[in-house]
């Protein structure tokens, strides 16, 4: 084990949770595994149900019983997780929670560094952060954090109301606010693609990119969400954050230096700069869509409004594009599309970045079909940069073809790749909020969705459902682009 390993406590609120279950304790046991936690931490899960330690226990070995490395004895791991049975609402829960953690602190060592982690249902966010401080839970000798899971807020006023909650009892240092994408290995790899490649960065803007696509497209359904989903559409469930937030990284100016600060200041100014539009405008930018029944994977699924817990009638949205328009001196003229969805034709989220076409090409002359210039990030499931070129084809003439540059991150250590929650989990322990989204990058998030938002909420979706579970969504989302001379890749299909 590494000795500057750092030590803490994770208060994990939510423990008998899907996050904390599929996410959470898989990640904390990949950082034990691998050195990066010393023996001296200890997991404190805090929920409503009346569970023994040895009961979680052995949830937390189930949740990691599918790692079998010889060096790792799940029992010795699991030994440091301890159970508190809670209630939110009651100030006694978080005194006795408090002297449980004075007792533990002392038998790990954990030098009074405490997190918590709020894995559950925003609801109670404020009030959690406001008895932790009340009961004396934030005043330790040692470091305190907040680790907050979205959604953060439901719009601009409600994330602003919980923010002024939280801040009375943490500072904006101390606050956490998780969006997992930037925990992805690929997410992470553009500032190293950008900023570390002399060929790149010179070409980054608006003289010699024609255009930005990022998509992120999934094959499941709500599957058994239909209530927070009704309440959020996809939005607030992934425009607010991990679109705009991938947009930010790809569009921001190089940082002065690559901290923290320097690079979420960077992120603010793209969000600052994109073009604000207004309700009557949103339908010029922005396209919605909801699943209908169809065909996925060869078996026949249903549609949005046939899901537990969704209004038949349902207008919420599964499906978002739109063209974001930033307007600063680099990205002027370039629109930057974004499209999400469930229910679609595969799971993918990628990265297109489409160069223009050079002035004057020879071969176009010739009358070749000349593919542009791609470079295309691909986020998941795999993982790697593709780059998209033209090359002479192997024959006797000087005709050309479009070939690929690839690079796939499927090292033969893909086992050891950190998973996002691991990324950030440990970034937390290490008190590095880099990928973590400060409140102003919240805040601009939400005034630019608001507007869409709410212009969608005055009127009704008369078309909806409007595309086909198993497609590539509805068809106006490919008129946003044809009405601009493009059209969407879908490279990664092509593969
Ligand atoms: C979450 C959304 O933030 O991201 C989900 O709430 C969505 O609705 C998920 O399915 C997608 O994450 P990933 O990592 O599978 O792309």
């Amino acid at each position: 084990m590494t000795t500057n390993a750092p030590k803490s406590i994770i208060v994990i609120f939510g423990a008998t949770g899907d996050l904390a279950n599929r996410k959470l304790y898989p990640s904390i046991y990949r950082l034990y595994r691998t050195g990066k936690l010393s023996e001296d931490f200890a997991v404190v899960g805090v929920a409503r149900r009346p569970l023994t330690n040895d009961e979680f226990q052995n949830n937390v070995k189930q949740s990691v019983n599918h790692f079998q490395d010889q060096e790792v004895d799940h029992d010795t791991f699991a030994s440091h997780f301890h159970y508190h049975p809670f209630d939110v609402t009651d100030i006694k829960s978080y005194q006795k929670l408090n002297t449980l953690l004075n007792t533990l602190e002392d038998e790990y060592h954990t030098e009074g560094n405490r997190i918590f982690y709020l894995a559950m249902a925003p609801n109670f966010f404020g009030t959690i952060a406001a008895n932790l401080k009340s009961e004396g839970l934030t005043t330790t000798h040692g470091w305190k954090r907040l680790v907050i899971e979205k959604p953060f807020g439901h719009d601009f006023e409600s994330a602003k109301e919980l923010n002024d909650q939280l801040r009375q009892a943490f500072t904006e240092d101390q606050i956490y606010r998780i969006d997992h994408y930037l925990g992805k290995e690929m997410v992470q790899n553009i500032e190293v693609i950008r900023f570390a490649n002399a060929m790149f960065e010179p070409l980054w803007n608006n003289q010699f990119i024609s255009n930005i696509q990022i998509t992120s497209s999934e094959i499941l359904g709500v599957e058994d969400r239909g209530r927070y989903y009704e309440s959020s559409g996809a939005l607030r469930d992934m425009v607010q954050n991990h679109m705009l937030q991938m947009m930010a990284l790809l569009a921001m100016e190089p940082p002065i230096k690559l901290t923290t600060d320097e690079i979420r200041s960077e992120k603010v100014k793209v969000l600052r700069a994109l073009k604000p539009i207004t309700e009557d405008e949103v339908d010029n930018y922005f396209v919605r869509g909801q699943y209908d029944r169809g065909i996925v994977n060869g078996e026949e699924v249903n549609g949005y409004r046939d899901s537990n817990s969704v209004d038949p009638s349902s207008n919420t949205e599964t499906f978002v594009s739109g063209k974001l328009i930033i307007n600063n001196f680099r990205w002027a003229g370039v629109p930057f599309y974004i499209r999400t969805g469930k229910r679609m034709k595969q799971k993918s989220t990628e990265i297109i970045i489409q160069f223009k076409d050079l002035p004057m090409n020879l071969y176009y002359d010739k009358g070749e079909n000349i593919h542009p210039n791609l470079l295309v990030i691909r986020i998941q499931p795999d993982e790697g940069v593709t780059l998209h070129l033209n090359a002479k084809k192997g024959d006797f003439g000087s005709t050309s073809t479009p070939i690929k540059l690839n690079y796939n991150n499927d090292s033969k250590d893909k086992m050891n790749t950190p998973e996002a929650y691991e990324f950030l989990l440990y970034d937390c322990m290490r008190g590095d909020s880099t990928n973590f989204t400060h409140w102003d990058e919240v805040a601009l998030s939400w005034k630019y969705v608001d507007v869409i938002s709410n212009a969608w909420n005055n009127k009704s979706a008369s078309q909806f459902p409007n595309y086909e579970s198993g497609s590539n969504g509805p068809k106006d989302s490919d008129a946003l682009l044809q009405k601009d001379g493009f059209h969407w890749w879908a490279v990664s299909q092509e593969e």
